[in-house]
C-alpha cells in the first residue's frame, strides 16, 4: 500500500477491467474525519480517477470501524482545508464506480461520506446512523438531504431525531446498503468489478427524488410523537426542518438550509454542552492515577443482599447482561415479594416488546433466591442493599466478611453513609467499596462508585469496568455524606423548603425546575418517592411541612395525596389549595411573612447552592473532575444534557455573576450552603472556567 497522507493509503488489485484501487483509511481509534483523512480521500479518489488503468474504487477502513464521524476534537477551531464537502464531491462526481465498504459503525460524517459513494457494501455486523442530534447538531455534510432520498423521509425522521443506528439487515431493506458480504474487502472488490462488468449506471443520491413524496400530515404527526421526549432540545426540531427542506426544495437549496441550521446549532450553547458531555462521560470512566493495566478481579457471579426497591433493580441489571445473581433476604415473604416485583417488571418489558417472553424466563433463571447468606460463599462480589442504617450495615459487613471467599468484592449501595466504617467492620477493607445505584436501578444509567480510604486499586478498576458491562455510566466519588449527587441535592432542598414558606408554592417551585429541563421538580419527586420515607410517626412533631403533611395522612402518590392530589386512574397531579394553606399557616407560626417570589429567584436559589456545593466537592477531592459532577447530575437526576450539568451551566451563566448572587443570598438568608466555596471564588476571579477546575 502506498501512503497518500499519514492516515490514508492506496493499493491496487487486479488488472485491466478488473483493476480496482482500494483506498484505506487508518486513523485510530475510530477513523474520524480529521483533516489528513479528508485530504487522503480527496487525493486518493482524484489519483484513482485520473489513472487510466483503474476501473473502479473501493473506500474501506482499517481497525475496528468504518468512519465514525467528523473529528469532534476539531470542532470549535478554524476548519483546515480540504473541506469534507470537497472530498465528498470527488467521490460523488467520479466517473468510475466508487464503492464504500463498511464495517463497525458508519456514523455521522462517516455515513455522509458513504452516501457519496455510488454503492455501499457492508458486513453483517455493520451499523449506520446519523447521531449528530446527540451532540446537539444535525448532519452537516449533506446527510440531511441525502438520507431521505435513500430511505424516504419517514425513516430519515426516525434516524435523525433519535440518532440511533440501524443494522445491516435494516440498511439493506431500506436501500442504504446494496449488498451484505462476508469477506468485506474481497466482497467490495468483487462488487465493484461486477458494477463495471454490468455497466451499471452511477446514480448520485443527490439526483434521486423517487422516495420524496410524503403525506401532508407526516411532519406534524411526527413532531407530536416525539414532543415529550425532545422537550427543550433544539436539535431534533432543526433536523426535522432539514428533512422538510429535502422534500420541498431542490438539493442545492436544501443544502443551504442544512448549512444555515447547522451553523446555528454549532454556535449555540446546547451543542457546546452536548459535545462537552460526550467527552465528560468518556473521561469519567478513567480514574486519575490508575494505570490502564491495573489487574481486574474476575466477576462471574454476584450476590445481592436485600430484595427491596434497590436490591431487585440491581439484580436485574446483572441478569440483563447474563451475570448470575444470588439474592438473599431476611424472610420468605420479603423474598417472594422482591422476586414477584422483578418478574412483573420483566413481564411489563415483554408486553411492551423490548424483550421476548423467553428473555423473561432466561433472566429469572439467572436469579437464585435464598434466605441464607452462606450462599454468598462462592460469589465474586456481593452488594448489600439493606435498610439505610449504619449499625445494620456494619453488622452485615462483619457477617459477610466471615462468609465471602478471599478476593470477593464487598460493596454497599448506601445513599449517604460512611463506607469506611463498613470497611472497618471487615478484615479486608481493601475489598470494600460503594456502588451507589439510582432508582429504578435497572433503568437509571448512573453508578456512583464510592472509593473508600482503603479501597484497592484493583477493586476500583474492577468495579469501574463492571459498570460498563452492566450498561451503567460510572463516576468515581469519595466518601462524604451523600457523595456527589445526594449531597448537592440536599442543598437544593434546603432552599426549596425555605421558598415555600416565603410564599412560592410547591407547584411554582416544581414548574421552574421542570421548565429548566428536569423531568420533575423536588415536590413531585417527593410525592413519587413517598413522603413517609424516613418519617417516624412516633417522633413526628409538626416541625417541618413534610411532617405536617405526613401527620395529616398525606403519603404522596401512593395514597393519592401529597404536596399534590392525584387522580386515582390517570395519576395526573393537581396543585392542592389545602396544602398551600397548611404551608401558609405553618409559615405564620414560624413568623415567616409570605410574599410573591419570582421564578428567577426560585431558579437562582435552587441551582446556585448546588454549583457552590459542587465546587466544595471538587475542592475536597470528593470528585476529581468538574465534569464527573456533571455526569452524575445528567445521568442520576435528569439535569438536561443541553445545559451540560451544574458545573458547565455555571460557566455559561458566568462565574462572576454566580459568585455575586451566592454572596447576595448568603448575606440575606444565611446558611452553610451559601458560604462561598473558595475554589469557586478563585476560579471566578481568575476569569477561569469551573468545568476545567480540578480538585484536591
Ligand atoms: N471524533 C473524535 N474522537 C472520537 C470520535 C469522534 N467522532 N468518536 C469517538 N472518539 C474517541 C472517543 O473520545 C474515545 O477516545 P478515548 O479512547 O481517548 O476516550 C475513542 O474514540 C473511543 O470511543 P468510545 O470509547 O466511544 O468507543 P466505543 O467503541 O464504545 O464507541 C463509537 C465507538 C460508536 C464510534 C462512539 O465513539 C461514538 O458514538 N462516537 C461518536 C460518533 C458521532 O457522534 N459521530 C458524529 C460526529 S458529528 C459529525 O459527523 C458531523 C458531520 O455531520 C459533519
Ligand atoms: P427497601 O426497604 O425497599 O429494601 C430493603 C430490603 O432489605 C428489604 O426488603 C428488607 O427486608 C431487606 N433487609 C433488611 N435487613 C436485611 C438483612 N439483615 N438481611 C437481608 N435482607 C435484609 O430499601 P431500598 O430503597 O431498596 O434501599 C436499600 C438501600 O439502597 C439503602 O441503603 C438505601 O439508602 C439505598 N438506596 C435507595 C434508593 C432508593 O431510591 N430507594 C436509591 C439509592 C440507594
Amino acid at each position: 500500500m502506498t501512503a497518500i497522507t499519514e492516515s490514508v493509503g492506496i493499493a491496487f488489485e487486479g488488472d485491466g477491467a478488473q483493476r480496482v484501487a482500494v483506498i484505506t483509511i487508518d486513523n485510530p481509534p475510530v477513523n474520524a474525519l480529521s483533516h489528513h483523512v479528508r485530504q487522503g480521500i480527496l487525493d486518493g479518489v482524484t489519483q484513482a480517477a485520473a489513472d487510466a488503468s483503474v476501473a473502479a474504487i473501493v473506500l474501506i477502513c482499517a481497525g475496528r470501524t468504518f468512519i465514525a464521524g467528523a473529528d469532534i476534537t476539531e470542532f470549535g477551531s478554524a476548519p483546515k482545508p480540504p473541506s469534507l464537502q470537497a472530498a465528498q464531491a470527488a467521490m460523488e462526481d467520479c466517473v468510475k464506480p466508487v464503492v464504500a465498504a463498511i464495517h463497525g459503525t458508519a456514523l455521522g460524517g462517516g455515513l455522509e461520506v458513504a452516501m457519496c459513494a455510488h454503492f455501499r457494501v457492508a458486513d453483517a455486523g455493520a451499523r449506520f446512523g446519523l447521531p449528530e442530534v446527540k451532540l446537539g447538531l444535525l448532519p452537516g455534510a449533506g446527510g440531511t438531504q441525502r438520507l431521505p432520498r435513500v430511505t424516504g423521509p419517514a425513516k430519515a425522521l426516525e434516524m435523525m431525531t433519535s440518532g440511533d443506528p440501524i443494522d445491516s439487515t435494516e440498511a439493506l431493506e431500506c436501500g442504504l446498503v446494496d449488498e451484505v458480504v462476508v469477506d468485506l474487502r474481497q466482497g467490495a472488490i468483487d462488487f465493484a468489478r461486477s458494477v463495471v462488468a454490468q455497466g451499471r449506471p452511477l446514480t448520485r443520491i443527490r439526483d434521486r427524488n423517487d422516495k420524496l413524496a410524503v403525506d401532508a400530515s407526516l411532519f406534524g404527526d411526527f413532531r407530536r410523537k416525539i414532543g415529550a421526549k425532545t422537550r427543550g432540545f433544539l436539535a431534533p426540531e432543526y433536523n426535522i426542518q432539514c428533512i422538510e427542506a429535502a422534500v420541498s426544495l431542490p438539493f442545492d437549496e436544501g443544502i443551504k438550509t442544512e448549512r444555515r441550521l447547522f451553523e446555528e446549532l454549532m454556535n449555540g450553547t446546547q451543542s457546546a454542552a452536548q459535545r462537552y458531555y460526550f467527552f465528560a462521560e468518556r473521561e469519567a470512566a478513567k480514574v486519575p492515577g490508575l494505570s490502564k493495566d491495573t489487574p481486574l478481579r474476575p466477576i462471574d457471579r454476584v450476590g445481592v443482599l436485600g430484595a427491596g426497591t434497590m436490591g431487585g433493580g440491581i439484580s436485574m441489571s446483572f441478569a440483563n447482561v447474563g451475570i448470575p445473581v444470588t439474592i438473599v433476604e431476611r424472610d420468605q415473604a420479603s423474598l417472594d415479594r422482591g422476586l414477584a416485583v422483578i418478574r412483573s417488571n420483566y413481564e411489563r418489558s415483554a408486553k411492551r416488546g423490548s424483550i421476548t417472553a423467553a428473555d423473561v424466563e432466561t433472566r429469572m433463571a439467572l436469579i437464585t433466591p435464598s434466605l441464607d447468606k452462606a450462599d454468598f460463599a462462592e460469589v465474586d462480589m456481593v452488594i448489600e442493599a439493606v435498610f439505610e442504617d449504619l449499625d445494620l450495615k456494619k453488622q452485615v459487613f462483619a457477617e459477610l466478611d466471615g462468609i465471602c471467599k478471599a478476593g470477593a468484592i464487598m460493596a454497599s449501595n448506601t445513599s449517604y453513609l460512611d463506607v469506611d466504617q463498613m470497611a472497618a467492620a471487615t478484615s479486608r477493607p481493601e475489598s470494600v467499596i460503594g456502588t451507589h445505584f439510582f432508582s429504578p436501578a435497572n433503568v437509571m444509567k448512573l453508578l456512583e462508585v464510592v472509593r473508600g480510604a482503603k479501597s484497592g486499586d484493583d477493586v476500583i478498576a474492577t468495579v469501574m469496568a463492571l459498570a460498563k458491562r452492566i450498561n451503567k455510566i460510572p463516576a468515581l466519588v469519595g466518601v462524604c455524606d451523600g457523595f456527589v449527587g445526594n449531597r448537592m441535592l440536599a442543598q437544593r432542598r434546603i432552599e426549596a423548603d425555605r421558598l415555600i414558606l416565603e410564599g412560592a408554592t410547591p407547584a411554582q417551585v416544581d414548574k421552574v425546575i421542570y421548565d429548566f429541563g428536569f423531568p420533575m421538580g423536588p415536590y413531585a419527586m417527593s410525592d413519587l418517592a413517598g413522603l413517609d420515607i424516613g418519617w417516624n410517626e412516633a417522633t413526628s412533631s409538626s416541625s417541618t411541612v413534610r411532617e405536617i403533611l405526613c401527620e395529616s395522612g398525606r403519603r404522596g402518590q401512593k395514597n393519592g395525596r401529597g404536596y399534590y392530589t392525584y387522580d386515582p386512574d390517570t395519576r395526573a397531579s393537581t396543585p392542592d389549595p389545602e396544602v398551600v394553606e397548611m404551608i401558609r399557616t405553618f409559615a405564620a407560626s414560624k413568623g415567616v411573612a409570605q410574599r410573591q417570589v419570582t421564578d428567577q429567584e426560585v431558579l437562582e436559589r435552587l441551582l446556585f447552592p448546588m454549583v457552590n456545593e459542587g465546587a466544595k466537592i471538587l475542592e475536597e477531592g470528593v470528585a476529581s473532575r468538574a465534569s464527573d459532577i456533571d455526569v452524575v447530575w445528567i445521568n442520576g437526576y435528569g439535569w438536561p444534557v443541553y445545559s451540560g450539568g451544574p458545573m458547565f451551566w455555571a460557566d455559561t451563566v458566568g462565574l462572576p455573576e454566580v459568585v455575586a448572587r451566592i454572596k447576595h443570598y448568603g448575606e440575606a438568608l444565611g446558611g452553610r450552603h451559601w458560604e462561598l466555596s473558595p475554589l469557586l471564588d478563585r476560579v471566578a476571579s481568575e476569569g477561569g472556567k469551573l468545568q476545567q477546575a480540578t480538585g484536591a
